[in-house]
């Protein structure tokens, strides 16, 4: 399969690290010098499904698809204001598609496990295009008293197109079971029958356990990809990393030595948008002209699970 589509949208809200300094005891200072973010764009009036939809319409158009020319849609989501049917559902009929939908929660790499799935499909001849939508609102999930997690997310929405073809080389998906790492309860109603304790809790993080796993597991995939296709690290010509922290983007470099152009980065005004990261991240990069024909670009998400997976794709 290749990628002949991307499209984004994001939140017009946009919330500076100091307009966080007015609620919350931190400083820009520190959010900068311990992540890279400088902004985020966080959703107010708008709705996910709706950055959902303008992102599948851009990546749409920038394919010269038409919804009708869709087999599959794959859409990678945490959390929404439905608990059914699935966004990705939602998003089919917002764009008017009438093929399956499925939904993936798989957190930031979700977009590189969509891939993989619907590399299968396109290898066993089921599909000729798939839309893949990844739409997140972290911003929901985290408590906006906790200054170690909210300042580190934003919202937003990425899509792409895959259609039949050799741009997507090779897709390595993986796990290390440990959702102690990140995790999050929701809110449940009590009913007549249950006894033991449940409570809603926010997005909680161990962030240094978290670091450690994103370095070592994104050179690790990233390695193996690149082995799998008989490459080497210098053969790449852009690093397609997951906007978690930009200080987690500069130890996955400095590991595998290479230059910092070709690792763009755009975490200073997004913050971590889980799984819509790597696709805002491609569409930006697409649309400011970055890629060649021919180009390798690799990418490398990782996150809650812990979850973690790499593609390299020719552009
Ligand atoms: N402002 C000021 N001080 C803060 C803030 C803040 N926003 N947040 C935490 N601190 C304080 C802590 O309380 C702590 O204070 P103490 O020393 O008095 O206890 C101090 O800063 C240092 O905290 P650490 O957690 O040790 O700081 P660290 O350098 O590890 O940076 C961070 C924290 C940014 C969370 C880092 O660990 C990180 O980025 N981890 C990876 C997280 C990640 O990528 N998550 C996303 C992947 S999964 C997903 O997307 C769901």
């Amino acid at each position: 399969m290749k990628i002949i589509g991307t499209g984004s949208a994001l939140p017009k809200k946009v919330v500076t690290n100091g307009d966080l300094e007015s609620f919350l005891d931190t400083t820009d200072d520190w959010i900068v010098s311990r992540t890279g973010i400088h902004s985020r764009h966080v959703i107010s009036d708008e709705r996910l499904e709706d950055l959902g939809r303008d992102a599948a319409l851009k990546a749409l158009a920038d394919a010269g698809q038409k919804p009708e020319d869709i087999d599959l849609l794959l859409c990678s989501n945490v959390v929404n204001e439905y608990m059914t049917p699935g966004l990705g559902c939602i998003i089919a009929a917002a764009i008017g598609l009438h093929c399956p939908c499925i939904d993936i929660n798989c957190a930031c790499p979700g977009f590189i496990y969509a891939l993989d799935i619907a590399d299968s499909y396109f290898k066993v001849g089921k599909v000729k295009n798939v839309l893949v939508v990844c739409a997140e609102e972290p911003s929901r999930m985290t408590s906006w008293q906790d200054r170690a997690t909210c300042v580190l997310f934003g919202d937003g929405a990425g899509a792409v197109v895959l259609s039949e073809g050799e741009g997507v080389r090779s897709v390595r998906i993986g796990a290390r079971p440990d959702p102690d790492k990140i995790w999050q309860f929701r809110p449940l109603e009590p009913t007549p029958f249950v006894t033991k304790t449940e409570t809603g809790v926010p997005l909680q993080m161990q962030g240094r356990e978290v670091f450690r796993f994103a370095v070592t597991a994104s050179v690790e995939d990233i390695k193996a990809v690149l082995a799998e296709a008989g490459l080497g690290v210098q053969d790449v010509d852009y690093y397609m990393i997951h906007q978690a922290n930009l200080r987690i983007v500069e130890g996955i470099r400095t590991r595998l030595g290479v230059p910092e152009d070709k690792f763009p980065t755009n975490i200073a005004d997004h913050g971590n948008s889980s799984s819509a990261s790597c696709p805002i991240l491609l569409d930006e990069c697409k649309r400011k002209g970055l890629f060649k024909p021919g180009d390798k670009l690799v990418f490398s998400a990782f996150g809650a699970g812990l979850l973690t997976a790499a593609a390299l794709v020719e552009w």
